[in-house]
């Protein structure tokens, strides 16, 4: 009997004993390597070399003699699989401790096979999906070599002009946490294997809260905003075990992210647990200089060293200056030793000091089938329908369909930005694909590219519309619209766009709009020409199969905005968890700025809060979206009206499918703390459940809610949980809803 009890606890005490037994033998081989390596090669480690997108040409002596010598932990944009091979041949046979090299890529939605770019990905609202992509591109990326991703970008993004939206989990800290974790099991996948991939939580942090959306902009934000709003994604992956992160860009508060001793030591190390390394951004070590921070190369070295930066990006700082400091005792070579025993731990749970020397096995992987329909998969689930006046999709196949806009062929801008290796020649586009699925499809650019601000094709693309029942417009961004640096004052269709979609609209045809872009564009002026309207952001490699499934109904779009969609720039940043304010606005008391009397009196208007010409709502709320059939959300009901702090509300309503064709409805939970002792948002999401129904079924869908969901911080940064009153809707999307009420008492 006791045998048996012992053996069984044996048993479940195996997966930590077998930990701490690893993190044992990991500490004495990293001991042992810091007894034996000189101050030169401890500060090699802290290196990560490499070049601008990719290296040309063969690797010259001196990189060689480099790793030879021990001066680089880590190398960046080394593609071919024989350089790293080469170079990782001379790190373990030829340097004095024969340490590994990592090797490191922006592998951000796909490597060869791309997938939509990652805000599109978060508009799947699908943690399944994010996963796949993660690992599919691991597959493919480790097949030649690379071992580490600098992905999840994990920054909340609130403000549509920012270029690197594109690239972001969106505006919720709920949505990016729940896909933050599913990057990280995908990229990393526990280390199993040398498909895995050391995935890099970026960028540390408050980087979507540039001051305008101008990217590396200031950040200013208070402890609550920076643990309430942007902090959660990063914990989320760091829990899911994200061995390293990357600082970022801006100032925090006055401080670079890659000096700050507060965001790198105190919430990362103290809060957060992290014991994996950093890695600062692209020279964003240097970058202290011109923010001002540091004096020189030297004194930035110092201050990133004494805030916990481990690794630094292609700058020379630590490789210039360390040794002097130690040896004038500015910094102390504890602290160097325990960066490197960061780095070296991280090599080590990662599998690198045993695994084999990389070789190029890619062929049979790189856009395998079953890669090529992942994507498209997530494409599909990445698609928003914002309009579909009078039901005109799904398409009726009898149509004659007037293809025309200038992403409907554009195999490059369709992957979307932070697509180093996709190759344009494996997109499919809609044009190619509509035409090969259809004789019913007349395709004309009208514009070349997104920019094009001619109209020698309006001819033929209106010729071609006058004879078709029905226009395809496809417009959107080119890729280079958005992403890094590469942010937008106004987010109207550039180019002639609009222009032309009025001419198509003179035509008296119906228009489905279809828009691949970075982010959400402005669509006041346009939206009237439209009969429908789909976002595909940048849909990637199979977009035009993708797109063909939805607007032919084989799949239904089942995408939902993960921000909020402003009606112009000029509202951004625009968010549906936004405080109620003083003067909250609503429609009872807005006058648009053209409907004002003439001489109205100045106190004549609503004084609240919202713009005299866009008013105060989005275009499209966050978490909106259409399906091809109509839900209805009913009998909200809650377990109870009173919770104690140690209780649990089960809430729960009941969704019916009233169309004619199965469809799946995102039924999405949102909470507000009604009064606190600061100021708390009209509303959180909480919790979503993707819910399936066949035609004419109804089901109940229930949500449990834990006092900890309740949970915020305050301006202090300490965890409250207070009591009081909170409002609770269950709905289709953050701007519409059931509403019922509760109340949690000490
Ligand atoms: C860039 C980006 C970062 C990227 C790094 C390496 O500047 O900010 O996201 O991973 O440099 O390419």
């Amino acid at each position: 009997m006791y045998k048996s009890i012992n053996l069984s606890l044996f048993i479940l005490l195996l997966p930590f004993l077998a930990i701490s037994q690893n993190s044992n033998d990991y500490n004495k081989k990293i001991d042992n390597l810091l007894s034996q390596m000189t101050i030169e090669q401890k500060i090699g480690q802290l290196a990560l070399r490499g070049t601008s997108s990719r290296v040309k040409g063969g690797l010259s002596e001196e990189f060689k003699q480099m790793i030879r010598e021990g001066e680089a932990g880590a190398i960046l944009n080394v593609m071919k699989a024989e350089q790293m091979a080469e170079l990782q041949k001379i790190a373990l046979e030829e340097s004095e401790h024969g340490i590994p090299l990592i090797f490191a890529r922006d592998v951000i939605h796909g490597f060869k096979t791309i997938f939509p770019i990652p805000l599109g990905l978060a508009a799947s609202w699908d943690s399944s999906t994010a996963y796949d992509c993660a690992r599919v591109s691991s597959i493919e990326a480790s097949s030649i070599g690379i071992r580490w991703t600098f992905a999840p970008m994990l920054d909340i993004s609130r403000d549509s002009r920012w270029g690197r939206i594109a690239e972001s989990p969106g505006e919720d800290p709920l949505l990016a946490s729940v896909l933050a974790k599913a990057y990280i099991d995908g990229f990393q996948n526990e280390f199993k294997d040398n498909t895995s991939l050391l995935a890099c939580a970026k960028h540390f942090m408050g980087y979507g809260a540039a001051e305008g959306g101008r990217d590396y902009n200031t950040v200013y934000m208070n402890e609550a905003l920076m643990r309430n709003i942007y902090l959660p994604p990063f914990k989320a992956a760091i829990e899911a075990g994200a061995l390293t992160v990357m600082s970022s860009f801006n100032e925090y508060n006055g401080v670079p992210a890659s000096a700050s001793t507060f965001l790198l030591k105190e919430v990362l190390r103290d809060d957060l647990a992290f014991d994996g390394f950093v890695v600062s951004d692209w020279n964003s070590l240097t970058e202290t200089i011109p923010h001002g921070y540091a004096r020189d190369e030297r004194h930035a070295a110092e201050l990133a060293f004494k805030a916990g930066l481990d690794m630094e990006m292609t700058s020379r700082a630590y490789e210039n200056h360390l040794k002097t400091l130690l040896e004038n005792g500015t910094i102390q070579m504890a602290d160097l030793d325990i960066m490197v025993a960061n780095i070296l731990r991280t090599k080590l749970r990662m599998g690198l000091f045993d695994a084999p020397i990389p070789k190029d096995n890619s062929a049979t992987l790189y856009y395998k089938n079953a890669h090529l329909e992942k994507a498209k998969e997530a494409a599909i689930k990445s698609m928003v329908l914002l309009k579909n006046k009078n039901d005109i999709l799904p398409l009726n196949s009898s149509k004659k369909i007037a293809l025309i806009g200038p992403l409907a062929d554009a195999p490059h801008d369709q992957l979307g930005t932070w697509t180093f290796d996709g190759e344009k020649e494996h997109t499919i586009t809609p044009a190619h694909y509509f035409q090969e699925k259809t004789d019913q499809i007349s395709f004309a650019p009208g514009l070349t590219f997104s920019r094009d601000r001619s109209t020698h094709g309006y001819a033929d693309a209106l010729n071609k519309a006058k004879a078709s029942d029905l226009i395809i417009f496809i417009g959107g961004e080119e890729a280079i619209l958005s992403g890094e640096a590469h942010s937008r004052a106004n987010i109207a269709l550039p180019g002639k766009q609009e222009e032309l979609l009025k001419e198509l609209k003179s035509t008296g045809k119906p228009i489905v709009l279809v828009i691949m872009a970075g982010r959400p564009i402005s669509l006041t002026n346009i939206e009237s020409y439209a009969d429908a309207i789909l976002m595909a952001w940048h849909p990637g490699t199979m977009g035009g199969p993708a797109l063909y499934d939805v607007l032919t109904g084989i799949r239904e779009p089942e995408g939902r905005l993960p921000v909020t969609w402003p009606k112009s720039a000029g509202q951004s940043p625009l968010y549906y968890n936004q405080k109620n304010t003083g003067r909250p606005a609503d429609s009872t008391s807005f006058v648009q700025m053209y409907d004002i009397p003439l001489g109205a009196w100045q106190s004549s208007l609503g004084n609240n809060s919202h713009y005299l010409d866009d008013g105060f709502t989005p275009h499209y709320p966050f978490g909106y979206g259409l399906n091809y059939s109509s839900f209805i959300y009913s009998e909200l009901d809650l377990s109870t009206n009173k919770i104690s702090q140690s209780d649990s509300l089960v809430v729960s309503i009941k969704l019916t499918n009233t169309g004619n064709r199965q469809s799946t409805d995102l039924v999405q939970l949102y909470i507000q703390d009604v009064v606190g002792s600061i100021t708390r948002p009209v509303k959180e999401l909480k919790d979503f459940q993707h819910i399936k129904l066949d035609a004419k079924t109804d089901t109940e869908v229930k949500f449990v809610i834990y006092p900890d969901q309740l949970t915020f911080y305050n301006n202090d940064g300490e965890k409250c949980l207070e009591s009081g009153m909170f409002n609770i809707w269950i709905g289709p999307n953050s701007a519409s809803g059931l509403k019922s009420s509760f109340e949690l008492f000490d």
